[in-house]
């Protein structure tokens, strides 16, 4: 097999810049609110985090350990740290299913928001949103959700700027942009949950997300915030495997993975502080969805002061938040073409790409004319997680609540009952017991039963 020509991060503040990007990015800002909104607020939030540090964190560093000791594409490496252990090559069919089912089947319909955002930045600078109501602000998102033509072209420019970046190689100016504008945008987001605060409903907001009411916890809110750590820590998909693999000797993966989920759970809880305060303000509900965004931000940036300029800000960052995370989505496929096909870099961006391009139409068809489309209604399934089951939702349970937590079950076996422990903890420099012997525990056994246990519940 070929060996892949070995790419590194230029710097350790390069990876984490790079690693943290990837990680914060729609799924902190969009998702998270959302999905804390119909799951019951603080229930949710609560189990959120617990996986997060419990689950998500394992996961990240027993990634980021195979992907640099196997300094492959997610597959190749998987593979490699397999036949090392003395193991079936067919292992690396956990990297198959993260980078295919995962990570291409997430970019489908990420692309399809991102390019969202793309088009509110006009919106914003136009001044479309000054003085907007709650009234005027969900006609609008209702506006450009039902043009199917818009929404492609937006989709189509999201996509291609991916493609375009991971086909010129992960060095490629990205890191230099990233440095000053992940700070800015966490900035920016301070001076939301200010205004917020100032403005708005701060009070009602706090109680929702952080009043803890466990009679709400369910099986859905259980399987969907598994679901929602695993996506927002970008783990299970293979892009955590890839960066790894890019990763110079001297850093310090179990730090390096606390720092990342530390940072993203930051911005997470932030964004539901900047969001509910005006969910509450303007008599919204905290569960209309995937659209919840979409509504609220234009509302706020139409109230504030100096709106339009700020909206447009952040609507900007945000889509620059896409990105450096709809490329580590895109990523591990592309490693993974150089590596078994010896194809171009572009070649392989394009054909990734374009399967997530094509798959996204259906999310985004979802949006409008295919709205009432149950595709698998010959087999019975009407609805998804009390959902209509349409392309766009199926697609997504699909993605959220099946290939991740298999995923990320089958990393947790394969880590912590098959490769050979001291492969493990000699690429993570850590002496016999203390942190190294936490994560075994966590990963040998905490992850794959409480991933076992959530997968059965999700299925009953
Ligand atoms: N974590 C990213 C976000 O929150 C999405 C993502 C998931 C990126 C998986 C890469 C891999 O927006």
């Amino acid at each position: 097999m070929a060996s892949k020509s070995k790419v590194q991060w230029s710097s350790k503040t390069a990876f984490l810049l790079a690693a943290v990007g990837s990680a914060v990015g729609l799924g902190n800002i969009w998702r998270f609110p959302y999905l804390a909104g119909e799951n019951g607020g603080s229930a949710f939030v609560l189990v959120y985090v617990g996986f997060v540090f419990l689950i998500g964190i394992p996961v990240l560093l027993a990634e980021l350990t195979i992907g640099r000791r196997g300094g492959m594409s997610p597959i190749g490496s998987v593979r490699k740290i397999a036949l090392e252990s003395g193991l079936s090559k067919h292992w690396d069919w956990l990297g198959r299913v993260g980078t295919f089912g995962g990570g291409l089947g997430l970019l489908s319909f990420y692309s399809v928001i991102a390019g969202w955002v793309m088009a509110y930045i006009i919106q914003a600078a136009i001044g479309a949103f000054s003085g907007i109501t709650a009234v005027e602000a969900q006609g609008a998102m209702q506006d450009y959700s039902a043009h199917a033509g818009t929404m492609t072209f937006w989709h189509f420019a999201f996509t291609g700027i991916t493609v375009f970046i991971v086909g010129k190689g992960i060095q490629g100016g990205l890191e230099k942009a990233v440095t000053y504008l992940m700070p800015a945008l966490f900035l920016l987001l301070l001076l939301m949950v200010g205004y917020s605060m100032a403005t708005a409903e701060f009070g009602k907001a706090v109680e929702f997300l952080f009043t803890p009411d466990f009679s709400k916890i369910n099986s859905g809110v259980v399987l969907t915030a598994l679901g929602q750590a695993f996506f927002s820590l970008s783990v299970t998909v293979g892009t955590m495997f890839a960066y790894g693999a890019y990763l110079p000797k001297d850093v310090s993966l179990h730090k390096s993975a606390i720092l990342i989920a530390s940072a993203d759970t930051a911005v997470a809880l932030l964004a539901g502080l900047a969001i509910f305060p005006l969910v509450f303000a303007y008599g919204l509900s905290p569960d209309s969805g995937p659209t919840l965004i979409f509504v609220t931000l234009p509302i706020a940036f139409g109230q504030m002061p100096g709106g339009a300029v700020i909206g447009t800000a952040f609507f900007v960052l945000l889509t620059i938040a896409a990105i450096t995370s709809s490329i580590s989505l895109l990523e591990p496929a592309v490693a993974w073409f150089e590596e078994r096909f010896r194809m171009k870099r572009w070649y392989a961006s394009l054909i990734g790409g374009g399967i997530a391009f094509l798959v996204g139409m259906l999310t985004l068809y979802s949006n409008n004319d295919w709205a009432e489309l149950v595709p698998l209604s010959f087999v019975g399934i009407e609805t998804v997680s009390g959902k209509i089951a349409n392309w766009g939702n199926l697609i997504d349970f699909f993605v959220s609540n099946m290939v991740m937590p298999i995923s990320g079950f089958m990393i947790a076996i394969f880590a912590g009952w098959f490769v050979k422990r001291d492969f493990l903890k000699e690429e993570m420099g850590l002496p016999e017991g203390g942190i190294f012997e936490i994560w075994h525990v966590l990963i040998k056994y905490v992850v794959p039963l409480a991933l076992g246990y959530v997968i059965f519940m999700g299925l009953k």
